[in-house]
């Protein structure tokens, strides 16, 4: 018997970060939406805790147990007594380290995958307590849709949201690490007085409404200036998407994977040709959000 769960990536359309804390984190204002490029986790009982992994960015995943889907099968068999004994296979297909939340996705999909498999009936709460112990992102990996998370992102409320955004994304030549993209962060913001982080009313007035213009005028991503001071061929992918009538172009989270919102459909394939002709970026694909999270197949 197995169990396979399917989990989406995510785009942040509104990123506010603060100054760090002095437990390194720091104090975010995270607008997640959900979008329909996915990972696929299997779960398989097994003689021992064992991972694989297909698909374009396989060989990019760490296999042993600094994979957070095999942190969260030894942290919920720990919580039960039990051995965490099972073959997780991902078929993989969001962009890794990308800045869309592919490895708390993974995660995310153990953990309801085992969750399932060994029937420990672990409440919702349960489950989002251990979600935020993998990471920050994880929790939101889990419920999916559209939610501000405040804290280090891990604390949830979820969002209405009144229709369907169509996004293109460029997946970058390389990966960037979050924690380098935090502290890139750090280093251009010293000497700066850094606000909290509040969520933009506008921008929740925009999902609300399900209006694609008024979000475009409002998504905003603190981290874009880091992850480009890191990475500056970025902008010419953005400056790409624009050109072609992108809404709004904008890093996800701390990149590198670029994020453009279309008015529809029709927009967004002609966004992602024009992407796909410019030679700045290794791979589009074209996702709408909000979707469901993490959801046993
Ligand atoms: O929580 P997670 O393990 O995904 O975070 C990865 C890294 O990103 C942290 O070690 C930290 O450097 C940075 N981070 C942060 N503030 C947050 C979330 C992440 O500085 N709110």
């Amino acid at each position: 018997m197995s169990v396979t769960v399917r989990v989406p990536a995510k785009v942040n359309v509104q990123l506010a970060v603060g100054a760090a804390r002095p437990d390194g984190f720091h104090d975010l204002a995270n607008v997640f939406l959900a979008v329909g490029l996915y990972d696929e986790v299997t779960v398989t009982p097994a003689e021992e805790l064992r991972i694989t992994c297909a698909g374009p960015d396989a060989d990019q995943v760490p296999l042993d147990r600094t994979n957070l889907a095999a942190r969260a099968a030894i942290a919920l068999a720990g919580r039960r007594g039990i051995e965490p004994h099972v073959h997780i296979h991902i078929a993989k297909d969001i962009p890794v380290a990308g800045g869309m939340a592919g490895g708390s996705a993974d995660g995310a999909g153990a953990l309801l995958a085992c969750d399932t498999l060994w029937g420990t009936g672990a409440s919702r709460s349960e489950l989002l307590a251990l979600c935020a112990e993998l990471g920050s992102d994880v929790p939101f990996s889990l419920v999916g849709g559209a939610a501000l998370g405040v804290g280090r992102g891990e604390q949830l409320t979820a969002l209405e949201t009144g229709g369907t955004f169509h996004w293109v994304f460029a997946m970058a030549g390389r990966g960037l690490s979050t924690p380098a993209v935090f502290r890139e962060f750090d280093r251009l913001a010293q000497g700066r007085e850094i606000p909290e982080p509040v969520a933009s009313a506008e921008l929740l007035a925009a999902l609300a409404k399900g209006d694609a213009d008024a979000l475009a005028a409002a998504v905003s991503n603190d981290l874009q200036p880091a992850a480009l001071s890191l990475f500056p061929e970025l902008a010419d992918t953005l400056e790409a998407g624009r050109g072609a009538g992108a809404l709004a172009a904008l890093v996800s989270g701390s990149g590198p994977t670029t994020a453009f919102l279309a008015r529809d459909a029709e927009a967004a394939e002609k966004v992602a040709a024009a992407l796909r002709a410019s030679g700045t970026c290794r791979a589009v694909r074209l996702a709408a959000g909000p979707v469901a999270g993490a959801t046993v197949l």
